[in-house]
């Protein structure tokens, strides 16, 4: 290839925290760690339904579903808690209500990343209302020690320090969801 596409997000980029190679790793990792609780083998159906927070665990959940070999149904909900050029959290809004089979289920949610944790609070609520027989989390990243210790991720990709960061399906204002690594974003994008 001559001439490759400009890149016009690298420059917006303060540092890289998991390039896609690591995150390709863990996510394969993850993907053994929950296939462990939910496959009871062959012939038992076990029930799964994965509930992916939207948008930002999107590509996530691309790559985690195709490193769980089982059977499974996907239902989505699509939750804002960081409007627009927000960088702190605001109270999450449901945009999309939970679509799909959960009731007598074993779910699974799935989130990009667990801050202050008011989404997962909101969208754990929302699937034991709707009589899941069990409850779990995956989330690709998670910021220690800012959710409530009641609101906790049972699979969790990697700890990173209280910084906003961006990739691999986070956004800033609804861009660089497609930059293929995690990084933190320049202040002078978000000033
Ligand atoms: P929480 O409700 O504060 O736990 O935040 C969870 C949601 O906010 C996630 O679904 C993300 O979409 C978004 N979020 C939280 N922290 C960040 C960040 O550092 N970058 C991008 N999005 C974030
Ligand atoms: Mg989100």
């Amino acid at each position: 290839m001559k001439n490759p596409a400009p890149d016009r997000l690298t420059p917006d980029i303060d540092r890289v925290l998991f390039d896609r190679q690591a995150i390709e790793a863990r996510v394969r990792e993850l993907g053994r760690e929950i296939a462990a609780i939910y496959d009871h083998g062959p012939g038992d159906e076990c029930g799964l339904t994965l509930v992916p927070i939207l948008s930002g665990s999107v590509i996530f959940l691309a790559d985690l579903i195709r490193e769980l070999p089982i059977k499974m149904k996907i239902a989505v909900v699509h939750v804002s808690t960081y409007p627009g050029t927000a960088t702190q959290p605001q109270s999450p809004r449901v945009l999309v209500e939970l679509a799909g089979d959960v009731a007598g289920r074993d779910v699974l949610i799935v989130d990009d990343i667990l801050d202050s944790g008011r989404t997962l609070r909101r969208v754990q609520a929302m699937v034991q209302e709707r009589g899941a027989r069990s409850v779990r989390s995956a989330v690709l990243l998670r910021k220690p020690g800012k959710a409530p210790p009641d609101v906790r991720a049972d699979f969790v990709g990697f700890d990173i320090e209280d910084l906003f960061v961006v990739g691999y399906g986070l956004d800033y204002d609804n861009h660089y969801r497609n930059y293929p690594h995690i990084g933190v974003l320049r202040a002078t994008v978000t000033s």
